[in-house]
């Protein structure tokens, strides 16, 4: 939305939005350190009407602010520590190797959907220590329960409640309470699991979780912190997966040393071109702050109350930052550490930075590894795929389409015995 403004009026401009107000836009690598780095005495994430944490219930990290954010952030952190996320790998070869068993071999199908289905499966797995009958329930209730979450956010309180089963309000209730009746649930067997201390679901983990007062999280605020994670980590991990099947299909040299790398035992390749896909395929355009004080920033001086949009897109088209930045090219990051912070953000940045980082990129080099391993995948010379919004992420416009085949025979369908069969030697 922001890129041709961008290009036009440079890394700062003001708009005026409809949901905002006036906005001031920023991209310039500086400011963003500086809007990040500022304290939240200064400069916060906005809350309240017209935003996520509305939808995501009062418990949520997304409705917090000030020392009780930074409070929740410090019990929700540890498991989505580098370290930590390790322990989910069995869980997303298992959903990888799952999915991919049912693919089609070559006729064109959108990857979109069966992305969203694996991702959906992780976070309830990994995340939920959900399985059976908790399992199943949650996969048929998450995907309608978080798309009505935008609308929902920016609705009128009036207009939120119950007004009847066939109101937006009434069908929304709904399902958040049979959600909050599975997570009750799941909440009830991890205090009675004799071996929670072992378990590493963040679920189990949230359960055990205690403030520096020695205070428990309160059960309902686990619920809202669950929501908050499945609609967070799930769309938008999926998309940077279908988006990294669309630019691979369209880079076939690229596409051939990184299947090479895969069966030489490699990674190297692999993570920077994950890290070039969120590059230029931002899957979330922007995040926002408000300021709290009238405040400098670079050569302005802006109000109290003013809205601040870190656009991701622009700031990643930057020539400065990222020369020939409309090319797609991992290999400006092979050799590289991370790429630079505050002109690289697809998570964002600061006290609100994404807490899912290590899994998404987790996800996707996993996901990118087994399909590189299993599976050949038909090049095209079709104009890529444009970005179509779906109210959070931005994915590919045609859904990721991709044509396969099998590179070693059929992956069997029984995830289970598969993966443990199919596993490569360097895991
Ligand atoms: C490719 C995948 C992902 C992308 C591009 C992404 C991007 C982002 C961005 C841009 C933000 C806003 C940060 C800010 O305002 O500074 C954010 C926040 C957040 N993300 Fe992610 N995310 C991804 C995956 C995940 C996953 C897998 C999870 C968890 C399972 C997750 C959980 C969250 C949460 C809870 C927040 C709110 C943090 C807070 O406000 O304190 N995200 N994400």
């Amino acid at each position: 939305m922001f890129a041709p403004l961008g290009r036009r009026y440079g890394s700062e401009f003001t708009v005026n939005l409809a949901l905002f107000g006036q906005a001031v836009v920023i991209s310039d690598p500086i400011l963003v350190k500086d809007v990040f780095s500022a304290s939240t005495d200064l400069i916060e994430r906005p809350t309240g009407a017209g935003h996520l944490g509305e939808a995501f219930g009062p418990g949520s990290l997304c409705s917090l602010a000030g020392d009780e954010l930074l409070a929740r952030r410090k019990l929700v952190l540890p498991p989505f520590h580098g370290k930590r996320v390790r322990s989910y790998e069995h869980i997303i070869e298992d959903e990888v190797v799952r999915e991919i068993a049912n693919w089609p071999e070559g006729r064109e199908f959108k990857t979109l959907p069966p992305m969203m289905r694996m991702t959906l499966n992780v976070i309830l797995r990994a995340v939920f220590g959900a399985e059976g009958p908790a399992l199943d329930e949650l996969r048929g209730l998450v995907p309608p329960l978080v798309t009505m979450l935008g609308p929902i956010a920016v609705m009128p309180p009036p207009v939120r409640r119950d007004l009847g089963p066939w109101s937006p309000g009434g069908r929304f209730l709904r399902y958040r309470r049979r959600f909050d009746a599975v997570v009750d649930s799941l909440i009830a067997v991890a205090r009675a699991d004799p071996a929670l201390e072992e378990r590493n679901d963040v679920l189990a983990l949230l359960v055990q979780a205690r403030s520096d007062n020695g205070e428990p999280i309160p059960d309902r605020h686990i619920a809202d912190e669950l929501l908050t994670l499945v609609a967070s980590g799930h769309e938008t991990t999926s998309a940077g997966l279908a988006w990294t099947v669309e630019r691979l299909r369209r880079h076939p040299a690229l596409l051939s040393r990184l299947t090479e790398e895969v069966d030489a035992g490699g990674s190297e390749l692999r993570q920077a071109t994950i890290w070039e896909v969120l590059r230029t395929r931002s899957v979330l355009e922007g995040t926002t702050r408000r300021t709290k004080k009238r405040i400098r920033l670079g050569d302005w001086v802006l109000p109290e109350d003013t809205a601040i949009i870190l656009s991701i897109r622009t700031a990643h088209a930057s020539e400065e930052s990222f020369p020939d930045a409309a090319s797609f090219n991992p290999d400006r990051f092979v050799g590289a550490s991370a790429p630079k912070p505050f002109a690289w953000i697809p998570f964002g940045g600061g006290v609100n930075r994404c807490i899912g980082a290590a899994l998404a990129n987790m996800e996707m080099d996993v996901t990118l590894r087994i399909m590189l391993r299993e599976l050949r995948f038909e090049p095209t010379d079709a104009p890529g795929e444009r970005r179509y919004w779906r109210g959070v992420a931005t994915v590919p416009g045609r859904g990721g389409r991709a044509v396969v085949y099998r590179r070693k025979g059929k992956v069997s369908s029984d995830a289970d015995s598969s993966s443990v069969a199919t596993r490569p030697a360097e895991l």
